[in-house]
């Protein structure tokens, strides 16, 4: 009964380093863009002036004390989920977020967002301007796959969080253009 919940959050679990490395950048990031203005032959911009150092280190260094606090209350939260749960190897495995893991998903999340502005400035996408699927999934699927070397979760946990972190940017962007933050509601 409480299984399709549990497995729900620790799929959140997961995420919550990269999301946190992708998200903190909004707000505390700006200042000398990565790419230094330098622009490629094809008149665009290797990256763009969202992309800045500050934000690249605020959200590594956000998203690895998230996986930090995650490290020190798994051992808290363990016996709370047992309470519902049968707590199988496999959850126990994803709860024990650890600080290598942490580090990996949050330069992972960075880097694959640089990697989508990197391919949208090669599209003649400018900056600032959406491209839904490099936006919204770029950074945690490269995320995965930078931690993957000490993070390997079934596959149940991988597509819970890809369609979450889809659905969260859904949400988000309805939200803004309901509250006016928003021209579109995408
Ligand atoms: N940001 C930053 N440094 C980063 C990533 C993001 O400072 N490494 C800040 C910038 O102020 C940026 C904002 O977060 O404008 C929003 O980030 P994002 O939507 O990822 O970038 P865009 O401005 O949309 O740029 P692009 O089109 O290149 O994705
Ligand atoms: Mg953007």
């Amino acid at each position: 009964m409480y299984l399709p919940l549990a497995l729900f959050e620790l799929s959140i679990w997961i995420g919550l380093p990269a999301w946190i490395a992708n998200a903190t950048p909004v707000i505390f990031g700006g200042g000398r863009p990565i790419d230094g203005g330098r622009v490629l032959r094809d008149g665009h911009r290797i990256l763009g002036y969202g992309k800045t150092i500050r934000g690249f280190v605020v959200g590594v260094v956000l998203g690895t004390l998230t996986g930090v606090a995650q490290y020190l209350s798994a051992p808290h939260i363990l016996p709370v989920l047992g309470q519902f749960v049968t707590v199988s190897p496999d959850m126990e495995y994803v709860l024990f977020m650890t600080v290598p893991s942490a580090i990996l998903l949050s330069i992972g999340a960075l880097s694959g967002d640089l990697l989508g502005s990197f391919l949208k400035r090669r599209a003649s996408i400018q900056s600032g301007n959406p491209s839904p699927m490099l936006d919204q999934l770029g950074f945690i699927i490269m995320a995965l796959i930078f931690a993957y070397p000490f993070l390997q979760p079934q596959s149940v946990y991988v597509v819970i969080l890809i369609l979450t972190t889809l659905g969260i940017h859904w949400v988000s962007n309805a939200l803004g253009y309901l509250l006016g933050l928003k021209e579109h509601p995408w």
